[in-house]
């Protein structure tokens, strides 16, 4: 992973939190009950969302990232727990979790298949899903933009595809949609599923 991209993660995404992500951080985090299991917590921008949650465990492979985000856990309302792991190998015996959470992650984890399928066996029958992710847009210019824009933007921003169709995969993967709130043309969503088995 490129220790710039870590360093730099947190103020080269504050006018967007500013913007608009908060916003979105906020109203979904807030839906994360019980046992919660956060993938890819980066830095720890969700953190201080987390106001149901009895415990969490978040997991983050890059140890620059979860350094910086042990601070965010000390001043966080639950407990929280950052576990260096990688999503596509949960270190976690099936159904531990009630809620999932995962924010602006499917679209960098190399496999997100395999992370989908992991997620749905450490959560519980009946469990919830959160996700915010940006995705490919339905509106073919900008969608072809994206398409060709992905392979340079992979490199710069350690992973990141900007054209995946992750609704689908998570469609794909078994879980049960609730609910999907789209965001600026689409290319936001905040997606709400169940674990249903
Ligand atoms: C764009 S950052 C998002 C960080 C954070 N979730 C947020 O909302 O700000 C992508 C995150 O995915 C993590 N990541 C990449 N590959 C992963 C994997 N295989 N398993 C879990 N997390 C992964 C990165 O380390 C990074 O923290």
């Amino acid at each position: 992973m490129g220790k710039w991209f870590s360093k730099l993660y947190d103020p080269v995404m504050e006018p967007l939190e500013r913007l608009k992500f908060r916003y979105i951080r906020e109203t979904l985090i807030h839906k994360a009950k019980g046992n919660v299991l956060e993938i890819g917590s980066g830095t720890g921008l969700n953190f201080p969302y987390y106001t149901q949650a009895v415990k969490v465990t978040a997991i983050e492979p890059d140890p620059t990232m979860r350094k910086k985000s042990l601070k965010r856990a000390e001043h966080a309302r639950v407990p929280i727990d950052v576990i260096l792991a990688d999503a596509q190998a949960l270190p976690f015996p099936e159904h531990t979790f009630d809620t999932v959470v995962g924010t602006l992650v499917l679209c960098t984890i190399p496999n997100p298949e395999k992370a989908l399928n992991e997620i749905r066996r450490v959560c519980k029958p009946g469990g919830h899903v959160l996700f915010f992710e940006h995705v490919r847009a339905e509106h073919s210019l900008l969608g072809r933009l994206q398409d060709w824009m992905t392979p340079v933007w992979k490199r710069v921003c350690n992973g990141c595809h900007l054209n995946r169709e992750t609704l689908e995969t998570v469609k794909k993967a078994g879980f049960t949609i609730v609910h999907v709130e789209k965001h600026n043309n689409g290319i936001l969503l905040m997606i709400e599923a169940l674990n249903e088995k």
